[in-house]
């Protein structure tokens, strides 16, 4: 821990990135570990673009489902310590792979309504709590899902969650963003993640191939771990305080 909080004193730019480990506090399950969420469905049955083009109704109801959930769920330790750095050092930024919408909550509850970019995610698998139409794309707040699915206003195509599938490519503006931050920081912050899903895992490796450093908070080592600096195990709730103040 000393080793990270010296490389964290002596960064001038530093990034995060998150996966679903810095949630699993709150009550979130993760996807690969023990009791994650893909020990329990199948991802081709219900994250993949082809399973929502094939069976619409099932995909809208495990989100649903997953929306209800996490509407249980609040922003743990780990979030408010990521919020109160970057309202205070507002450097290169927060990237996340969630789709849970907890480090909004969390940097809103740390600076209210108007938290500063620099607090705020990019959200590079989209957000869970937004609709986006699948055929034109305009946005829409969410809604409780009813007898039918859910219909575009603008167009009257399918509506979905905004959220990227399996076989679905990133936001190329979102991608391009967090890649940036990550180029241009000295240190990245690699917080809860399995780190095997791309291009988000490409992301921590963007900070290394220009000279920074890597620190991992997990509880157990990753794809990653060879390449960090320093890797701090232990729940990112617990680590996450204790590292960032
Ligand atoms: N604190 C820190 N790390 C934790 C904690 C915790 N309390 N609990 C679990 N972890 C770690 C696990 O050791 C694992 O390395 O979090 C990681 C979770 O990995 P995954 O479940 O694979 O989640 P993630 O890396 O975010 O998955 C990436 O895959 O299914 C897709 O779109 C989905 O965004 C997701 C992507």
């Amino acid at each position: 821990m000393r080793d990270a909080r010296q490389l964290l004193a002596d960064s001038a730019r530093v990034v995060a990135m998150t996966g679903a480990g810095i949630s699993a506090e709150s009550g979130v399950p993760t996807f690969r570990g023990d009791g994650g969420l893909w020990r329990n469905y199948r991802p081709e049955d219900l994250a993949t673009i082809g399973a929502f083009r094939r069976d619409p109704e099932t995909v809208w109801e495990w989100y649903a489902w997953r929306r209800s959930f996490l509407a249980t769920c609040e922003p743990n330790d780990g979030h408010r310590a990521l919020a109160r750095f970057f309202l205070q050092r507002g450097t290169a930024g927060l990237v996340t792979q969630n789709v849970d919408g907890l480090h909004t909550r969390a940097a809103r509850d740390a600076a209210g309504e108007g938290a500063p970019h620099a607090a705020l995610p990019v959200e590079m698998h989209g957000a869970i709590a937004r609709d986006r139409c699948n055929d034109c794309g305009t946005r829409a707040e969410a809604e409780p899902l009813g007898d039918s699915l859910p219909r575009c206003a603008t167009c009257g195509g399918l509506r979905r969650p905004d959220v990227v599938l399996f076989g679905e490519m990133l936001d190329p503006v979102v991608l391009d963003r967090a890649q940036s931050m990550a180029e241009r920081a000295d240190l990245c912050l690699v917080i809860g993640t399995s780190a095997v899903v791309y291009p988000a895992a490409a992301i921590p490796l963007a900070t290394l191939h220009a000279g920074g450093r890597i620190i991992e908070v997990n509880t157990e080592d990753t794809a990653l771990t060879g390449v960090a600096a320093v890797a701090l195990r232990g729940p990112a709730g617990v680590v996450l305080p204790e590292l960032l103040g």
